[in-house]
């Protein structure tokens, strides 16, 4: 049976208890994974858990619609919530527990709220970060929670957020965590789209033409198959493929530096290319790295 910790106490006293099991049953430590996400589960997340079912003895999947990372006006209130589901989708994948808190265990009453946030600094300033100030702070300061009450060894994340993954793992590197981070591939649809819980919002005409971010990251990477370096031309013919669709309206569309995320001219390593586009209230990402040697 799949335990629900719904209480940080709940969730360190399982994790100790497993722990303790492990030292009574083995000679090896048992290793302890964790999946953070905000539910409304889709087989990318279950692709995570499966990875860390594969790689851990024990394996943590959190679920929590962290308010700190929505700006105003962002679709905190509506995010899909699907707990049943995603309940179920835990279980089939083998995850051993989930931790699913309320707002107020994570940060407090609204009387004493939280004070602590983690500034992740300048990996957080250009793409994503640039639309949404204030997102990646919230989502390095409830991941840093995460990560010290469930104290795996392993954390999951996808590549799909590829800015993300990014500054976790700065993070972890900068204020020491002892954790690994396991980043993992972007699991999509049969027409190419990235899945992802907010897909959920398109309309059926919007989700019919939500293939052009794919579509323009795969010609962007036969561009540099067929010899093309100049990062200008490249974002030039994203921008231009993803702007012939109605309804698209591009937030960027960018080719960067895959580690630092600073801008690039050509491209001689392996480089991220990133976009972000609206259609109506819906905003969609999608990345794929284009390496030049391939
Ligand atoms: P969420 O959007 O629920 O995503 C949880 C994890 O699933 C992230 O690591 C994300 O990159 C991964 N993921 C989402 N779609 C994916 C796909 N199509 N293929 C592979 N992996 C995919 O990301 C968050 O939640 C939050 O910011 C969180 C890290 C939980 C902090 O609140």
């Amino acid at each position: 049976m799949i335990s629900i910790l719904r209480t940080i106490p709940e969730a360190r006293a399982w994790v100790s208890e497993q722990r303790r099991q492990g030292l009574r049953s083995g000679w090896a430590p048992l290793r302890i994974g964790l999946v953070p996400t905000m539910g409304a589960l889709h087989a990318g997340h279950v692709s995570l858990v499966e990875r860390s079912v594969a790689d851990c003895d024990r394996t943590v999947l959190s679920i929590f619609v962290n308010p700190t990372q929505f700006g105003p006006g962002e679709d905190y209130e509506r995010y899909p919530r699907t707990w049943e589901r995603d309940l179920e989708l835990a279980t089939a994948a083998g995850a051993h527990a989930v931790f699913t808190p309320a707002t107020t265990e994570m940060y407090g009453a609204p009387q004493q709220m939280a004070q602590i946030a983690i500034d992740p600094g300048r990996l957080a300033e250009p793409l994503c970060g640039a639309f949404r100030p204030g997102h990646f702070r919230g989502v390095a300061t409830v991941v840093a929670k995460l990560f010290n009450i469930v104290q795996a060894d392993a954390a999951f994340f996808g590549q799909k957020d590829a800015q993300q993954v990014i500054i976790i793992q700065n993070m972890v590197r900068e204020l020491n965590f002892s954790m690994e981070i396991v980043v993992c591939p972007i699991i999509r649809e049969q027409d190419g789209l990235a899945l992802s819980s907010r897909n959920a919002y398109l309309s059926a005409e919007d989700r019919a033409t939500a293939t052009v971010l794919s579509r323009a990251l795969r010609q962007a990477e036969a561009s540099v198959k067929s010899g093309i370096r100049e990062v200008a031309q490249l974002e030039r013919q994203l921008l231009d493929t993803i702007g012939a669709v109605p309804g698209a309206r591009i937030d960027y569309a960018r080719i960067v530096d895959r580690e630092t995320l600073g801008d690039i001219a050509t491209i001689t390593k392996p480089a991220l290319a990133a976009v972000a586009v609206r259609f109506g209230a819906t905003r969609l990402i999608d990345n794929i790295i284009l390496d030049p040697e391939q």
